[in-house]
């Protein structure tokens, strides 16, 4: 072949992989299988070694990947979209009632009611409507900032544009699933691994003609901001949604008690395979509104609903081997490498084998033929082993004494909680530089709830992290994006768009840096109460020193949540110079905002202390009113507080006593309920 021949071949193959990433990351819809597209790509790259004078921009060997265009606007829910937490047993679900019960603080025998849902495994959707008109549609997102896909949505019939009722509220955000039945998926399936993609895939097509093709639905079941809103009650809301012309799910229900719930479970999985979309559960939710709102939430779910999953779907794989992971607390997790089996859609091919105790307790070993079960978004797990299959000579799996990435001696630790040495083991990481957990809590710093740093995922922070390009959190405000463009994968326009990125999330709040930084046992909800007490980055630094410190740790045992386990858990961060370099260093790279309370609430800067039980609501309840209404509860009297509330129920006489002698306001329940309802 001539070389201008050779040339034109090679830059054919070029365009054919071009228009393939264009189907795959623009379309959602791939036209070959993933191993004719390798070999595209395998030939491009021969051609190149073969002939060194070939160029071309778009040459997997430059640009391997595909910079997807950015392609929807991004906008910011009204109210957030939340999560659900999941119950996979009755006992979850009578430990959800109990609990709601309790905060509630009402008798066990008296009936809460709940709207039974069927849990439509779609892809949730925000559609807003102003005096009846459908104006914005938003994907989830990540549940605070979606994506406008309003055009997308309007090609879908069940979606009403515009609605002609009279006592519509004004503003109406209706919240719903939008999916693909079966019958329809059968139809349209080569592109697609299941309804939920396909719906997923369909929806986020960048030209709305080619979602018109698909013939996706839509069921409503929820609500973002509704005003005026001229309803009470969850299954109300549902009967005007039908009213206003959207679909709701036939099979919603009101249950209420756990005899019910059960009934209705057992009864809807038995339907499960001849109903023609997928579902994975139910989803219970309070009924009464009034009783929802008193519940609230709890990080990024209410506590007034629960998914309630149907049971697992299930496949047989061989374990190939076991490799010990270790996360950003140092705990070791064993992971089962299996061969790749399609299980419900989905092709899995690690499974969690969650301990030490679990592999000794299912006696795993490798080369065993092993159960997988897959429920929706919980990992793979290993339900147990199909021993008839064993080879004689499988040994028993040794369970490494030794942390595989720094060497140090692994501990299980004592919880205090249970009394019982904890079944994890751990690296305990004492100098707090063990390379697999800095890896761990660099990829936990990026993540959605801590820096949220947009297409920074867990794939790139361990491409960067082989490259050594990274190794603390700092490390990545001081990337070199020239370089990045220039490696595998990577092209101008994504390092751009990474860079962008980072300097976004470089303005972040005093909770989220608390949260980002990855100490152990402080969680998202303990660090908002310590960015609560610090207010901003200046007195968070005071950490630092160590005689400071002693006094602050002190004071923070006194907040309602932080325990012997936080305090002693700060104690050994900031002790550690490695840790204070670190976070210094990050701080410096930030622009950390204050924390922001809420300035208007009737508590706002005030300390409150409960003793004694109140009788219309928990203490739960109490201290999440009183941190909504911007106070801080301390949990002993001194001179820093501003008001003790003595509940009838048997309060503590020392404690009475000493707020006298401090001269602090004492309110009785009377004049704590007063307060309330101001
Ligand atoms: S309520 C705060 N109701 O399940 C309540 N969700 O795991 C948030 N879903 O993102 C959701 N059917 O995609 C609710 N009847 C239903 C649902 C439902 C399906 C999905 C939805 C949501 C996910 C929560």
């Amino acid at each position: 072949m001539e070389r201008k021949e050779i040339q034109k071949v090679y830059n054919n193959k070029i365009n054919e992989l071009k228009k393939h990433d264009e189907a795959y990351f623009e379309h959602d819809s791939p036209i070959i299988s993933d191993k004719d597209y390798d070999s595209i790509k395998q030939e491009i790259l021969d051609l190149e070694k073969k002939y060194s004078y070939l160029k071309n921009k778009n040459s997997p060997s430059r640009k391997v990947g595909y910079e997807p265009s950015s392609k929807f606007k991004k906008v910011e829910h009204d109210t957030p979209m939340l999560s659900l937490a999941n119950g996979f047993s009755k006992e979850n679900i009578e430990d959800f009632l109990k609990k709601i019960k309790n905060f509630l603080n009402i008798n066990d025998s008296e009936k809460i009611v709940f709207s039974a849902e069927p849990k439509i495994d779609g892809i949730s959707a925000s559609l807003k409507y102003i005096d009846g008109i459908f104006k914005l549609g938003l994907s989830r997102g990540d549940g605070k900032i979606g994506e406008d896909i309003t055009n997308n949505l309007k090609t879908i019939e069940d979606i009403p544009k515009r609605i002609n009722m009279p006592n519509l509220p004004k503003i109406l955000d209706v919240r719903g699933e939008v999916y693909i039945s079966k019958s329809d998926f059968k139809k349209i399936k080569k592109n697609f691994a299941n309804p939920r993609n396909a719906a997923g895939g369909s929806l986020r097509q960048k030209d709305y003609n080619e979602t018109k093709k698909i013939p996706l639905k839509f069921v409503a079941y929820g609500f973002g901001v509704v005003e005026p809103k001229n309803f009470d009650k969850q299954s109300e809301y549902l009967k005007l949604l039908k009213k206003w012309g959207f679909n709701t799910n036939p099979l919603n229900k009101l249950v209420s008690t756990i005899e019910d719930i059960e009934k209705n479970h057992i009864e809807i999985e038995r339907q499960r395979s001849s109903i023609d979309y997928d579902l994975d559960g139910l989803v219970y939710k309070v009924d009464d509104l009034k009783l929802q709102n008193r519940l609230g939430f709890v990080s990024n779910s209410p506590r007034w609903a629960i998914a309630h999953k149907f049971s697992a779907e299930k496949g047989f794989s061989i374990i190939k081997n076991i490799e010990v992971q270790v996360g950003r607390t140092g705990a070791l997790t064993p992971v089962a490498k299996i061969e790749p089996v399609n299980i419900g859609g989905v092709v899995v091919s690690n499974a969690t084998l969650h301990n030490e105790d679990e592999i000794n307790r299912k006696d795993i070993r490798i080369g065993d033929t092993v159960c997988i079960q897959r429920a929706g978004d919980v990992i793979p797990q290993v339900l147990y082993v199909d021993k008839e299959k064993r080879n004689k000579n499988a040994k028993k799996f040794n369970f490494p004494n030794k942390c595989p990435s720094c060497g140090s001696k692994t501990v299980k630790e004592f919880n205090y909680n249970t009394k019982k040495k904890d079944a994890v083991t751990r690296c305990p990481d004492l100098k707090f530089n063990c390379k697999e957990i800095l890896r761990e809590k660099l990829k936990h710093f990026v993540s959605k709830d801590a820096l949220n740093i947009d297409g920074f995922g867990k794939k790139i922070i361990q491409n960067f992290w082989d490259l050594n390009m990274i190794k603390y959190p700092a490390d990545i405000f001081n990337l070199n994006f020239n370089k990045i463009s220039s490696l595998d994968g990577w092209g101008s326009l994504s390092a751009s768009n990474l860079e962008k990125a980072i300097k976004k999330s470089k303005k972040i709040s005093l909770d989220k840096l608390i949260f980002s930084i990855g100490i152990r046992h402080i969680g998202q909800e303990n660090a908002k109460t310590l960015a609560k007490y610090f207010i901003n980055i200046k007195k968070f630094e005071e950490l630092y020193s160590k005689e400071k410190r002693k006094k602050i740790l002190n004071y923070l045992l006194e907040l309602d949540g932080i325990g012997e386990t936080q305090v002693n858990s700060l104690e050994t961060f900031f002790s550690n110079s490695n840790n204070l370099n670190t976070v210094s260093n990050l701080s410096k790279k930030l622009n950390v905002t204050d924390f922001k309370t809420s300035k208007s609430g009737i508590f706002y800067g005030k300390t409150i202390m409960f003793t004694g039980g109140l009788s219309k609501m928990s203490r739960a309840e109490a201290k999440a009113f009183v941190e909504k209404e911007g106070g801080k509860i301390l949990g002993t009297a001194s001179k820093k507080l501003d008001y003790l509330v003595v509940g009838d129920s048997k309060p503590t006489t020392k404690k009475v006593e000493k707020a006298k002698q401090l001269n602090i306001k004492i309110l009785d329940e009377n004049s704590w309920y007063g307060l309330l309802n101001r």
